[in-house]
């Protein structure tokens, strides 16, 4: 059955590396955001073109599910709500999705990112300690329930579908 891998975690939680690691075992197609953001605007963030970057990358991944190739959405998906729709979506095609929540301590996190930057900094961008504490304070872990996908959620109140939900949330998405 063609998989959807969706990368769940912090930055420096090492979802990238482990993204490179499913895509070549599964042969799947791996979307990376700053794969793109990088060379097209040299910047990891440029006045809310990543989500419209993520919006389009979203519907080509389902794309590609629709051909029966596996995909790895390598977005970080801080949100339940980001989690729930895209896994809506792939059971909407009658693909398989598959959470991959890589969860960081923030010592080894702060050692990863400084590594990369040391390493790898054309791959990258700085990361600042604001940076750092606001994904922390915003991130929203996913439980086990969520994890295994036991609870099927309905979409946030006021919103009729995740269809839309998505749309509205990753702008070129429909
Ligand atoms: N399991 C691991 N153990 C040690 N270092 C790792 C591990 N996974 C990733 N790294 C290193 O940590 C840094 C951040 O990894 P990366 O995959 O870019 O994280 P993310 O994509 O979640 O921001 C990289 O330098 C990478 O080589
Ligand atoms: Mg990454």
């Amino acid at each position: 059955m063609t998989t959807l891998f969706l990368m769940v975690g912090l930055p420096g939680a090492g979802k990238t590396t482990e993204a490179r690691r499913l895509a070549a075992e599964h042969g799947a197609l791996r979307l990376t955001p700053d794969d793109w953001m990088l060379p097209l605007f040299g910047t990891a963030e440029a006045d809310g073109k990543r989500d419209v970057l993520e919006g389009r990358l979203l519907w080509l991944a389902l794309e590609a599910v629709r051909l029966g190739t596996d995909v790895v959405v390598d977005y970080g998906c801080w949100s339940r709500d980001e989690r729930s729709a895209i896994r809506w979506l792939v059971e909407a095609e009658g693909a398989c999705f598959r959470m991959v929540y890589l969860p960081v301590d923030d010592t080894t996190q702060r050692a990863r990112i400084a590594h990369r930057w040391a390493t790898s900094p054309a791959e990258t961008f700085p990361m600042t300690e604001a940076d750092i504490r606001h994904g922390r304070a915003h991130f929203e872990e996913p439980d086990a329930a969520e994890l295994e996908g036991r609870e099927p959620v309905g979409p946030p109140p006021g919103s009729t579908d995740w269809r839309r939900w998505a749309a509205h949330r990753w702008p070129s998405f429909a």
